[in-house]
């Protein structure tokens, strides 16, 4: 895995061209995504249709891709590494966990594994990749853990209990969101989280301008993020530990504001 590049804007136009002059096999799989970018932009105005129509179409083509990993292998590897993440910071089978966007369950099948049965609640807003999910849970033999998955239009989470989930999980999700949407989630997730628990969420980080690639990839500042969950009363901490591993991301960990 390279080195994260913290300072680059990918959206300028010189680092468009300087890209596809190193990378010019990618020319054209990028050029289709700006094709249907600028169709899906004209379709759906609002963030979400948009982006659930990425999903569609990605996920017609091949989940475990629409999910972001190019073959199985990957996908395993990417699940196992979110796992193992959560494991060694104490989630335990008693721990009842939300997952914000669970997509075909890459992390999500040994989240479903590992905790008591009932105990796994996934919301994504792609209906397809959600079916993609029923056949993880089918494929994997996972029928009896009784997990949930349910499909969102928004992130106010308004249909679950009060301070109900030990943990709450979201990977690669922040990294397809507009600030509203994030904005939306930490001003909610306060209100489902256990006393004690936590609220664990990547993001491709910027150390520069803050940007993004068609309606698809956004990069934020740190700063940006931990203050706007300070702004909703919580506390928010950068995972120092997450950038040891090989994944492009970084993480931040949230917490209730009175939390020690
Ligand atoms: C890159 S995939 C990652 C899926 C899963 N977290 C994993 O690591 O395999 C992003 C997922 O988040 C979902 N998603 C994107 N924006 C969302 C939102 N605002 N609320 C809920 N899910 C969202 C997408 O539909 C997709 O399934």
């Amino acid at each position: 895995m390279p080195a994260k590049n913290l300072t680059a804007n990918r959206a300028t136009l010189g680092h468009r061209v300087t890209y596809a002059l190193r990378n010019p096999g990618r020319v054209p799989r990028h050029l289709a995504r700006a094709a249907r970018d600028m169709w899906l932009r004209h379709r759906h105005p609002d963030h979400i249709a948009y982006y659930r129509a990425v999903m569609r179409s990605d996920t017609r083509t091949d989940p475990d891709a629409a999910v972001g990993s190019r073959n199985r292998a990957r996908w395993l590897a990417l699940g196992e590494m979110q796992f193992d993440y959560l494991l060694g910071h104490g989630l335990r089978p008693e721990h009842r966990m939300l997952e914000i966007g669970c997509g075909n369950l890459r992390g999500g099948w040994r989240f479903i594994r590992h905790l008591e049965p009932g105990h796994y609640y996934g919301i994504d807003i792609s209906p397809d990749i959600l079916f993609a999910a029923q056949d993880t849970i089918v494929e994997l033999d996972l029928r009896q853990r009784l997990p949930t998955l349910t499909p969102v239009a928004d992130l106010t989470l308004r249909f679950l209990p009060d301070a109900h989930f030990d943990v709450v999980h979201a990977h690669s999700v922040f990294s397809h969101s507009p600030l509203p949407v994030i904005d939306e989630c930490l001003a909610n997730v306060g209100r489902v989280l256990a006393p004690g628990g936590w609220f664990d969420f990547t993001f491709d980080r910027t150390e520069g301008e803050e940007h993004h690639v068609l309606r698809e990839d956004f990069y934020y500042r740190t700063e940006t993020l931990v203050a706007l969950a300070e702004k909703h009363g919580l506390r928010a901490r950068f995972m120092d530990d997450w950038e040891k591993l090989p994944h492009g991301q970084s993480k931040i960990r949230v917490t209730h504001g009175d939390a020690d």
